[in-house]
């Protein structure tokens, strides 16, 4: 089994190279091989979760040309031949594994294609929610058959075909039910309406925009009408801040730490992770800030501080969801603690993220409330090196990993092989820190 064996260190210095953004890796993917002419996209992510999305593309169709990959993982860069709005059948079912983003927004896709398809994933993928897609999906026209041994729940069975638009509001703030409405509503008769309760990741209506869609959006709600096809783009994909958070945190917390992270995104709905560190006092100065695309970036040069209490605002919630793990490490590590409520979605992630942060913070001796909708954290603790489990969830394993540099004694965090799906290069940097 694989493992993560971490020790307490107390230097943290140099460049780390963070890698591409997940969300936008997926998008890019789907997007070109939705779109008419070939695309060339740089610094896509190759981990798992990107590397299926890309290979479900291909199986509906797309052609790609590969110029450079990271070694053992998958591509980094590439052209996809996109099939202008016509895919083809897959011949087998298609295999998402642990991505939530790929699953939600291939179902969206494959809504308004005119062939029967199906959606397989891992366990922790076949026991999440599909029924926030399949419920306005459905309303559209499309025809799901959830088979897994969950209601609602993957394998899905989607039979594509003729779709109408509607306007939904959206029980949830999800850029996944989001972006699989908007991918569907590409292919309905009339103008597809899409409201959502709080803001979350916009970077399906970023995206969209360039490769030629006409997508409006007015504060919280976004429209486009049916019936458009998408023209190949050029995507440089930003560095991914939901992995830069891991060293945000590591560095932020360490006296005397200092760490630049380069090309980061900057997005103002994934940002939130940066500014709450910095409300918590962390040193964290964002230089050559600039675009990319579509996207804000910067560079973000962080030096050790003293933290004190994050208490997260209901607002912020979506905007720094797959960041409650290691923040909730912050918080612990922090003066005053961490507090989040409000945050029930937590519970239908990779894994039940406050169950799984509460267990391992408690195992490593912090203290911990839990709520059925957050978790309150005491600060200074004094964390003990323990054996923990990873529940094979990428931000659990990586978060502890970062927990055990700041440990007494070894830390051990089993079950790690799940990073792949997210930070392919996560250990190597790791290591480097564990022996210099
Ligand atoms: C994502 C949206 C979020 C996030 C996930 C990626 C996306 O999920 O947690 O890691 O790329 O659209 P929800 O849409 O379920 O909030």
């Amino acid at each position: 089994m694989s493992q993560f064996i971490v020790s307490q260190i107390n230097q943290l210095q140099g460049e780390i190279v963070v890698p591409g953004d997940k969300s936008i890796s997926h998008r890019s993917a789907i997007f070109s091989g939705l779109a008419k002419g070939r695309s060339h996209i740089k610094n896509f992510l190759p981990s798992e979760d990107c590397v299926n999305t890309l290979q479900a593309m291909i199986a509906l169709g797309a052609k790609i040309e590969i110029i450079e990959e990271l070694a053992g993982f998958g591509p980094t860069e590439f052209y996809l031949e996109g099939r202008d709005g016509e895919l083809q059948p897959s011949c087998g079912p298609i295999d998402c594994g642990n991505a939530g983003t790929g699953m939600r927004l291939l179902a969206g896709l494959l809504a308004g294609q005119n062939f029967l398809s199906m959606l397989v994933g891992d366990e922790s993928l076949s026991s999440r929610p599909m029924d926030r897609v399949i419920i306005p999906l459905s309303q559209m026209g499309a025809e799901f058959k959830s088979l897994g041994e969950k209601p609602g729940c993957a394998p899905l069975e989607i039979t594509g075909g003729k779709l109408q638009a509607i306007e939904y509001t959206m029980p949830m703030a999800s850029a996944q039910v989001k972006s699989a409405i908007l991918l569907a509503g590409l292919k309905a008769q009339g103008t597809t309406v899409i409201h959502e309760p709080a803001p979350c990741r916009d970077h399906t209506e970023r995206m969209l925009g360039a490769y030629g869609v006409d997508i409006k959006v007015e504060g919280r709600t976004m429209s486009l009408e049916g019936g458009q096809s998408l023209k190949a783009a050029e995507i440089q994909v930003p560095a991914d801040v939901s992995s830069a958070a891991f060293w945000l945190v590591a560095a932020s917390a360490m006296p005397g730490a200092e760490i630049l992270l380069k090309n980061i995104g900057l997005n103002p709905t994934r940002d939130a992770v940066v500014k709450v560190l910095k409300r918590m006092g962390a040193d964290i100065q964002i230089l050559n800030q600039r675009q990319l695309g579509d996207e804000p970036v910067g560079d973000l040069l962080v030096k050790g501080s003293e933290l004190g209490r994050l208490e997260v605002l209901e607002e912020e919630v979506p905007n720094l969801i797959d960041e409650v793990p290691i923040l909730a490490v912050a918080g612990a590590l922090s003066q005053g603690g961490f507090e989040i409520r409000k945050a029930k979605e937590l519970r239908v992630k990779e894994t039940d993220r406050i169950d799984t942060v509460v267990k391992n913070l408690r195992k490593m001796g912090a203290q911990v409330e839990e709520f059925e909708d957050g978790m309150i954290v005491q600060g200074n603790a004094t964390l003990q090196g323990a054996e923990l489990e990873s529940y094979g969830d990428h931000r659990i394993a990586m978060a502890f990993a970062i927990a055990g540099l700041f440990a007494q004694g070894q830390t051990v965090i089993n079950n790690v092989d799940c990073v792949k799906t997210s930070y392919p290069t996560f250990e190597q940097t790791l290591q480097q820190f564990i022996q210099a």
